[in-house]
This record gives C-alpha cells, sequence and structure tokens, in this order.
C-alpha cells in the first residue's frame, strides 16, 4: 500500500478558487472537500490574520493528512471526518455560520488514487471498495456481484455515461465473481474489444462505480442546496468539478438561484473556469476541471425581514428592554461577522 502522505496532491485552480472565493482576512471559510489541505493552506495564508477555516472530509485517511498539513496554523482551522451531506449540521454543531465562502472541489485526491488499496483505480489491483468512507456499507464488489444486468447496464449509462453498457454488464455477470479492479477492467476490455482513442474502455464504468458507491450526484445536490443557508450575505459558493454530470447539477442549481423571481445567488463567473494549458501540462489531473463561483445576494423577502426585525428590535430597546438573544440572532442570520 502506498502511503497516503508519500504522495503530493496539486491544487487544481488554486489562484482563479482564492479568487472567486474572494478570501479576506478575517474571514470565516468552509472547505467541504479538504483532501489534503492544499485549497485549505492558502486560504488560511489569504484570511490571516484572523481568518477561520472548517475542513469536512468524508475520508478519514484525508483527515489524517489535512491534520499534519493544516497543523501550523493551530485554533483556525477545525477539521471534521463526515460526509458534506451533513454540511448544514455539522456548521451548526460548530457555531460555523454564516460564512464567507464554501468551496468544493469535487471527487478524488491524488491520494485516494495513488492508495493501492482502494481500488478506485485499474492502475493497480486492488479488492474493489471504492468507498470515500469505510463507514459506508456498499462497496463496489457488492454492486458487481449482486445486482441484475439490467440495474448494472442503467448505472453504466447513467453515471458513466458508457454507450456499450449492456455489453459491458453482461460480461460482467458471465463473469462474476469478480473481486479486484484487475479482474473488472480486464472483463471490460474483453466486452469492448480492447481500447479505441486515448481512453481505458474501462474508465467510465470505474468512473461509474464510484459515483453510485459515494452517491456522488445525490449528496452534491443535498449540499448545494444547505450552502446557500450558510452563506452570509455577499459570501461566495465555489465548485471545482471534474465530469459533466457533476458540472450539469452545479450549472444548474446556480442558474436556478440567479433566475428564480426571489434569486438567491448571483453569477460571478458566467463562462465556466477551466485550467491553463501550462497548468495541465504541470498536473495532468486538472484537464477536465471546471471552476462555477456565484455571490449569496439577499432577495426582497430576505430584506424584508431584516428591515422587519431591526425595526422591532429598536422599538424593543426604546422601551428599556434588552434583547441581546434577538440581536445575537439577527447579526446572526443577516450580518457577516
Ligand atoms: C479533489 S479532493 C480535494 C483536494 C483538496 N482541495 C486539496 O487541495 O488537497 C476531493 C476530496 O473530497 C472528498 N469528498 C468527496 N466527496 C465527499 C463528500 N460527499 N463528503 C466529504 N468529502 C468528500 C474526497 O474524500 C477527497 O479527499
Amino acid at each position: 500500500m502506498t502511503s497516503m502522505s508519500a504522495v503530493t496532491h496539486i491544487p487544481v485552480l488554486l489562484k482563479e478558487t482564492l479568487e472567486a472565493l474572494s478570501v479576506q482576512p478575517g474571514g470565516r471559510y468552509i472547505d467541504g472537500t479538504v483532501g489534503a489541505g492544499g485549497h485549505a493552506a492558502a486560504i488560511l495564508d489569504c484570511s490571516s490574520p484572523g481568518g477561520q477555516l472548517l475542513g469536512i472530509d468524508a475520508d478519514p485517511e484525508a483527515i489524517k493528512v489535512a491534520t499534519e498539513r493544516l497543523q501550523a496554523y493551530g485554533g483556525s482551522v477545525r477539521l471534521v471526518n463526515e460526509n458534506f451531506v451533513n454540511l448544514q449540521a455539522i456548521c451548526f454543531r460548530y457555531d460555523f455560520y454564516p460564512v464567507h465562502g464554501i468551496l468544493f472541489d469535487l471527487g478524488l485526491s491524488s491520494l485516494q488514487l495513488s492508495d493501492q488499496s482502494r481500488g478506485f483505480s485499474f492502475q493497480h489491483d486492488a479488492p474493489l471498495d471504492m468507498r470515500f468512507s469505510p463507514s459506508q456499507e456498499v462497496t463496489a464488489a457488492d454492486i458487481i456481484n449482486t445486482y441484475s444486468e439490467a440495474e448494472i447496464a442503467h448505472l453504466i449509462r447513467t453515471y458513466g455515461e458508457e454507450g456499450r453498457s449492456r455489453r459491458i454488464a453482461r460480461h460482467i455477470v458471465q463473469q462474476r465473481p469478480i473481486e479486484t479492479t484487475l479482474q473488472l477492467a480486464r472483463t471490460i476490455q474483453q466486452a469492448t474489444g480492447g481500447r479505441r482513442g486515448r481512453i481505458h474502455p474501462a474508465t467510465k464504468t470505474f468512473q461509474a462505480l464510484r459515483i453510485a458507491v459515494n452517491h456522488e450526484l445525490e449528496n452534491l445536490e443535498a449540499a448545494l442546496k444547505q450552502a446557500i443557508d450558510l452563506l452570509g450575505f455577499e459570501g461566495r459558493l465555489v465548485v471545482i468539478s471534474y465530469h459533466s454530470l457533476e458540472d450539469r447539477i452545479v450549472k444548474r442549481f446556480m442558474q436556478q438561484e440567479s433566475r428564480a423571481d426571489e434569486p438567491r445567488l448571483r453569477l460571478i463567473n458566467k463562462k465556466v473556469i477551466t485550467p491553463s494549458e501550462a497548468e495541465i501540462q504541470l498536473n495532468p489531473r486538472s484537464h477536465s476541471a471546471k471552476l462555477r463561483a456565484a455571490e449569496r445576494i439577499a432577495n426582497q423577502c430576505e430584506q424584508h425581514v431584516v428591515v422587519k426585525e431591526f425595526i422591532v428590535s429598536r422599538e424593543i430597546d426604546a422601551g428599556g428592554w434588552r434583547r441581546p438573544g434577538l440581536l445575537k440572532k439577527l447579526r446572526r442570520a443577516f450580518v457577516m461577522p
């Protein structure tokens, strides 16, 4: 097994991420996919003095690496080993809201891809696991060996956007049990008649399995909805995705929220941001990255509530009442710290 810390993970679109987050000294940020802590360290540097960061990752190994990497930032950083599907509950638990910015850098880290025991890649033979966290129950082997042929074909077509899904599913079912990455890659190669073009024929099926094992698309949708309520006004939401299914969800979400009758977001970059040729040369993993960013705005209804509550609190003050709880609630909900 390759040690996780022996491999370096280069943060993707780093400069663009910091700009899109509009990181400022004293700001409060959430990194929903802290990984090896590359983006997190840069956010902490730029938000110094006084910046704070809550870093979340479902993978306990990533949290170990990030803990080591971010040790120097002491009390400015809190790391949590949980799934970002619970984003709001985590922030409420640690009283970490409203925030100036939230980052999701989706998918896998180089550490996970190069870890020979996790089964994310067919570059090395490993058990078909693919779970971000060992606390999840279903592995890729469970799906491959227990789902029906039709279910496997559907999954490969939907999450892998693979045109040869039926043929691949038929071969998988014929070859079962399949326990390792190389066994699966070989089965797919037989089903498809080998490599056509630059992409290995197993690439899309591996992507589909990983998405299914980790409920990646459902979790992303749920987290985006929660993120919006955690942002203070003018707080930034930044998402880096690595395949079209993820990017479609992010694009639709930001568009809907910015075009609604009562919009809660304003798009920062109308056109998606992608890495330069130089970055791709330096870090080939970045080639499919797409960054989208939006800013939280107050819709009319929220503005109305702020004004009304403010008036009420002033009236209460005028009557000699002190309502620190109400004021604190107002400050929390509507004013940046
Ligand atoms: C591309 S890496 C992040 C790398 C990080 N930005 C850095 O600079 O080191 C993605 C990370 O997100 C984590 N992840 C993916 N989906 C997650 C989820 N639903 N909840 C929590 N963490 C998740 C993965 O475990 C992985 O460590």
